[in-house]
């Protein structure tokens, strides 16, 4: 099978087999079956966060999961329960116009769904473990079900469990997200702050706040429809305050956020600009001219391609900062 649909970089790869997951029942089915049973799997969501680097020897899970619908309407929250299948976007869009605000920051992130936790997806000062209330899942070896709350979940900055000690041995079929009742606007990015500026409007609605955040991904971000890519490639590094003023003293303009645990994150985009790669490439795999964090595909790139532009950005990188920039997809 094919893999080159169901990856938003469009990268080359095949899998021994696919099977669609619409339901528990059907990972079940999977865990039963004597051949499948035992074939070592790949769960695949939107396929949005993943590198393909070569043909796999894995099942591939692809989960298709439907379902939406409101489960509680409490005093402090909503409580909404989606299929791990439906996309991400479009459950945000839903969630909005039925007058349950609280996703719109996170509007427009690529994906599905059963995705969402495993990379604790977060932009414009949200992450989805801000609204995560807990999720289903099937455990693959065993095909029993099982609820995980967000402790469980261990997230972490574009990370979780399901990154770690879980990876490859469950799949995530629903996911319950909570919308906090009263509903405030968070405004603090940068950028959402100077597009409230320009348009003058000191108390915008949930829905104008998505327009804005659609609005500047539109701007920096490549629509993975046009042009292949799986959004930020690498995580931005944390260090310490020390380390951040050993920095500084030699690039004083470096973009960096200082955390409330005491840790510094820096702009791992800012530093690979500032390291001339913007619009560089090895073979069809760039550098996006427009966000040094995101490497594209301009048609036809394999994963060795993306690889070795990746890892010679990481090593101009050390060499400048002395930072090592890891990876933000899975890489296969
Ligand atoms: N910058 C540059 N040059 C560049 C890119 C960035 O100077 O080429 C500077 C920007 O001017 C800004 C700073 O670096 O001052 C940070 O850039 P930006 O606001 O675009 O955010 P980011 O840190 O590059 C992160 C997330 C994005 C998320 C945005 C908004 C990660 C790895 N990436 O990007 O998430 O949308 O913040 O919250 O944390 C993703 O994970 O795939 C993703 C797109």
């Amino acid at each position: 099978v094919s893999l080159k649909p169901y990856n938003s970089f469009g990268l080359p790869a095949v899998a021994q087999a696919l099977v669609r997951i619409r339901s528990d029942a059907d990972v079940r089915r999977v865990v039963d079956d004597p051949v499948l049973g035992r074939a070592p799997k790949f769960v695949l969501g939107g396929g949005s966060n993943i590198v393909l680097t070569r043909d796999m020897p894995q099942t591939v899970l692809k989960v298709e999961v439907p379902g939406r619908r409101l489960v509680e309407a409490r005093p402090d929250a909503f409580i909404v329960e989606v299929g791990a299948g439906e996309n991400w976007h479009d459950v945000v869009t839903w969630t909005l116009e039925q007058g349950w605000p609280g996703l719109e920051n996170l509007a427009l992130i690529p994906g599905t769904v059963g995705a969402a936790p495993v990379q604790n997806i977060g932009a414009y000062g949200l992450e989805l473990q801000d609204r995560f209330e807990s999720l289903d899942a099937v455990d693959l070896r065993t095909g029993l079900g099982f609820t995980l709350g967000a402790q469980r979940c261990e997230f972490g900055y574009r990370d979780s469990v399901f990154k770690r000690s879980l990876a490859g041995r469950a799949v995530i079929t629903r996911v319950r997200l909570r919308l906090p009742r009263p509903w405030r606007p968070l405004l603090g990015y940068l950028d959402l702050a100077r597009r409230q500026a320009e348009a003058g409007i000191a108390e915008p609605d949930a829905r104008r706040i998505a327009d804005w955040v659609v609005a500047i991904r539109r701007q920096k971000l490549p629509d993975p429809a046009l042009i292949g890519n799986a959004g930020s490639f690498f995580k931005n590094p944390m260090v310490t305050p020390e380390q951040c003023r050993d920095i500084i003293g030699r690039d004083p303009e470096i973009v960096h956020y200082p955390l409330p645990d005491g840790q510094v994150k820096l702009a791992a985009g800012w530093m690979i600009d500032a390291c001339g790669w913007k619009g560089k490439a090895v073979g069809q795999a760039a550098v996006y001219e427009k966000q040094a964090l995101v490497l594209v595909n301009r048609g036809g790139a394999i994963g060795s391609e993306v690889m070795t532009l990746a890892r010679a950005i990481q090593e101009s990188v050390y060499g400048r900062f002395g930072i090592r920039l890891e990876p933000e997809p899975v890489v296969l």
